[in-house]
């Protein structure tokens, strides 16, 4: 752990929403009193119906279940567009940025977007979509995610955002798990001045076992010239062209499902994460506001991609309904140089910036120039998510990128608790480089050992949390079971994490990153057993075992040791083949680092992998393999040490 502390800057500890104090006192009280620590909170929501009931939860299985004031109802897509209306309707809602420096950027007012919002809605109506129905977005970062997400939510429909970088086998795969008949698309989209043909992506992935899909909105972006199937896919423009701008907001219960995002395990498919509609409103919003200190007219911009979770709750969902003005870049840091992200602070007045380590780190390669060289005067609050970041990254953040000035929350959360779970907040937290400090309101973390037993005071082990919050997952997608499996037997009664995490002396919390088998690649999350399932569908491939290893920039990369079908000799050709193959089975993000073909995998005498082993390999911590003893063959061990290839 580095030793550095950086003090809350005074004028922070004296203005900010939640100081020392505040937190102290609204902390004791969300965990001592719940319910009114709730009712509380959950006035800053626009409720249909007031709730009676706040919170029915139990992580036991007797009677399992997770509700958040169950009796309520509301419309999220209303709270995040109707209710600005009145006083900030002319107030720029979306501030778009285009991949390309020299393409325009937009502004989008709250009036504008809602009635954007309601034409789409109207459309989708018109093309049979109902409360329930599940549709699937997979869009480039344009204003019209944003308005497709809020069109779902108007009518109640649930959306399910694939990453644009998805191949088509993966969209297809995340199209017929959640049985959707209807996909929202685009033509291409931009990154980095690179095409991405969604289009055809999405053409391709229907031609895998998705005969359910009958309709296909297609928004005209890049403005190529893509094929349309009659019949199926409907341009965007011509469509909302037709719709009345008028489209009632649906009440819907506060567990009514909002939206289901696929994310990665340790085993089996990416699973669905399920979630509902009043929790995770008051949960977004809540730790919008007291994290990054917003308050009305300033501009902020989350880097993230509608296609993850933090642009679900950090780029749309919680910025809109708190009326702010909420920054959307397509493009990426590096391109056309390393100066775009500071520029488009710049150009844009910026006030709080949020982004993964991964840009951070990869940006301080290219030197502290490409940042010096832009003003930043407005910048006041940095932040950071989605992978441990690395006290280096984190000094250069502070000293380089915020001029010493900017505090920096560093969240720690994950897509299946929906918002930010542990953090220091901006006034109320001394920062230490690495650490994501304190549990948020209502939020009691623990660590446990092995056993299971509960580490007090400062030490290292499993982080759990013991109490439902109100942005919880509540399901995965079709398979409940699944979700009570997969969460809450590990340690029975308590939600598992998958991270492991340290506290120390002061009671910061420091995550040390997965246990399990999911690695984090450039902050994206990637079970190593899909990585497995892509190479093993290779034909000349007979077994694969993936894990993480250090990388630079990435975080992780992806190790993958490979045994070919014993007629077939591994070659370079074979490398760069099966590197191509993962990339089209799954997307670029989940290309292998580095490839290690081997004779055998070490295993037991059980024929069990053990993949400590592997990691240890992986790790290139060659010297401390561990007791190999009751390995099967121990020379295969010898023969995968020999044979490490190192990053090129
Ligand atoms: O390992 C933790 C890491 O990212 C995982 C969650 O990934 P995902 O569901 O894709 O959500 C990412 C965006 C919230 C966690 O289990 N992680 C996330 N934030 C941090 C982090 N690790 C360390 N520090 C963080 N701030």
């Amino acid at each position: 752990m580095a030793d550095a502390v950086y003090p809350v800057p005074a004028d922070w500890a004296e203005n900010a929403l939640i100081t020392a104090p505040v937190y102290e006192e609204r902390y004791r009280m969300s965990i001592e009193q719940p319910d009114a620590f709730w009712r509380e909170e959950a006035a800053r929501i626009d409720w249909i119906r007031p709730f009676t009931r706040v919170s029915e939860a139990s992580f036991h299985e007797a009677d399992f279940g997770i509700k958040w004031f169950a009796d309520g109802t509301l419309n999220l897509a209303a709270n995040c567009l109707d209710r600005h209306l009145e006083e900030r309707g002319d107030q720029v809602a979306i501030l778009w940025e285009a991949d390309s420096p020299d393409a325009a950027s937009r502004a989008i007012t709250y009036g504008e977007l809602h009635e954007m919002v309601c034409r789409f809605a109207n459309l989708l109506k018109a093309q049979g979509v109902r409360k329930g129905e599940r549709v699937t977005l997979y869009l480039p970062m344009v204003p019209e995610a944003a308005v497709a997400m809020l069109a779902c939510a108007r009518i109640g429909a649930i959306h399910s955002v694939v990453f644009a970088g998805f191949s088509p086998e993966a969209l297809a795969g995340r199209i017929q798990d959640c049985d959707s008949r209807i996909v929202v698309t685009a033509d291409e989209g931009l990154r980095g001045g690179k095409k991405v043909p969604l289009k055809a992506n999405v053409d391709a992935a229907l031609g895998h076992n998705c005969e359910a899909v009958d309709t296909v909105i297609v928004l005209k972006h890049t403005g190529a010239d893509v094929p349309m199937t009659q019949g199926r896919d409907i341009d965007w423009a011509m469509g909302v062209a037709a719709q009345s701008a008028d489209c009632p907001a649906e009440e819907m219960g506060a567990e009514d499902p909002l939206f289901i995002l696929y994310t990665s395990g340790s085993t089996g498919k990416p699973k669905g994460v399920l979630h509902t509609t009043g929790g995770y409103a008051v949960w977004a919003a809540m730790t919008f506001q007291y994290v990054f200190d917003y308050r009305p007219g300033q501009i902020y911009w989350c880097a993230a991609d509608v296609g993850w979770v933090t642009g679900h709750s950090y780029v749309v969902y919680a910025p809109l309904m708190t009326g702010a003005t909420t920054v959307m870049f397509e493009g990426v840091p590096t391109w056309p140089d390393a100066s775009r992200f500071w520029q488009i602070v710049d150009k844009f007045g910026v006030e709080i910036f949020y982004g993964a380590p991964t840009a951070l780190r990869a940006l301080m390669r290219e030197g502290d120039e490409w940042v010096t060289r832009t003003s930043r005067k407005s910048l006041r609050l940095l932040g950071s998510v989605g992978e441990p970041i690395n006290p280096e990254a984190w000094e250069w953040y502070h000293r380089v990128v915020g001029e010493g000035r900017c505090p920096i929350v560093d969240t720690w959360w994950q897509t299946e608790t929906g918002a930010c779970m542990m953090t220091p907040l901006p006034g109320a937290h001394a920062l230490k480089p690495g650490s994501a400090a304190k549990p948020m309101f209502g939020v009691r973390p623990l660590l446990l050992d092995n056993e299971g037993q509960v580490i007090e005071g400062a030490g290292e082990g499993c982080l759990v949390i013991d109490r439902s919050w109100p942005g919880q997952m509540r399901t995965v997608w079709g398979d409940h079971e699944r979700f009570f499996q997969t969460y809450f037997t590990t340690f029975k009664g308590l939600y598992f994490t998958g991270d492991g995490c340290k506290r120390d002396e002061d009671g910061y919390y420091w995550i040390t990153g997965r246990i399990d088998d999911v690695i984090n690649v450039s902050g994206h999350r990637m079970g190593t057993a899909e990585v497995e399932s892509a190479l093993v569908a290779h034909p000349k491939v007979a077994e694969a075992a993936v894990v993480g290893m250090p990388h630079a920039v990435k975080g992780q990369g992806i190790y993958a040791f490979v045994t070919t079908n014993v007629e077939v000799e591994p070659d370079e050709q074979l490398r760069r083949d099966l590197v191509q193959w993962v990339r089209r089975e799954i997307g670029p993000i989940a290309t292998p680092d580095i490839i290690q073909f081997t004779p055998a995998l070490p295993k037991t005498r059980s024929g069990k992998i053990m993949r400590r082993i592997l990691r240890k390999i992986g790790e290139n911590d060659l010297s401390n393999l561990g007791d190999i003893s009751t390995l099967a063959d121990p020379q295969v061990v010898e023969h995968l040490v020999a044979g490490r290839p190192q990053l090129a």
